[in-house]
C-alpha cells in the first residue's frame, strides 16, 4: 500500500440527525493501534452533536484507551484526523460555513508506511 494517504486507509462514515451523531462506523487497514483508535473514536463522539465531535482528539482517544506507546501516537492523530474530515464533509455538503483551521490536513503514517 506503500504511499496511500491515511485517507485511504481510515474511513469514518457519519450518521448525522438533528445536528447530532446518530451512528459511526469506520474503515481500517492500519495496524492494531489504528483499528483500536478508530473503534474508541466512534464510540466516544456517538451520540454528541457535532460541534462537541469537532473537539476529539487524539490525545483523548488514546487516554480511553488507557494510552498507547508512544511510537503508535500518531495512529490516534489518524482517528482524529478521520473524524474531522467526516465533520467537515457533513458541514459541506450541509452548506454550513466553518473555519477551515479546524480541519487539519491529513498526513501520511510514517511508522508504517500506510
Ligand atoms: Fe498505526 Fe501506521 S496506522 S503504525
Amino acid at each position: 500500500m506503500g504511499n496511500a494517504k491515511c485517507g485511504d486507509i481510515m474511513k469514518i462514515y457519519l450518521k448525522i440527525s438533528d445536528g447530532v451523531i446518530a451512528d459511526v462506523k469506520f474503515e481500517t487497514f492500519g495496524c492494531g493501534s489504528a483499528i483500536a483508535s478508530s473503534s474508541m473514536a466512534t464510540e466516544l463522539i456517538k451520540g454528541k452533536p457535532v460541534e462537541e465531535a469537532l473537539t476529539l482528539t487524539n490525545r483523548a482517544v488514546a487516554e480511553a484507551l488507557d494510552g498507547l506507546p508512544a511510537h503508535k501516537l500518531h495512529c490516534s492523530v489518524l482517528a482524529e484526523e478521520a473524524i474531522k474530515a467526516a465533520l467537515k464533509d457533513y458541514y459541506d455538503r450541509q452548506g454550513i460555513a466553518c473555519d477551515p483551521a479546524q480541519f487539519p490536513d491529513r498526513a501520511h503514517c510514517e511508522g508504517c508506511g500506510q
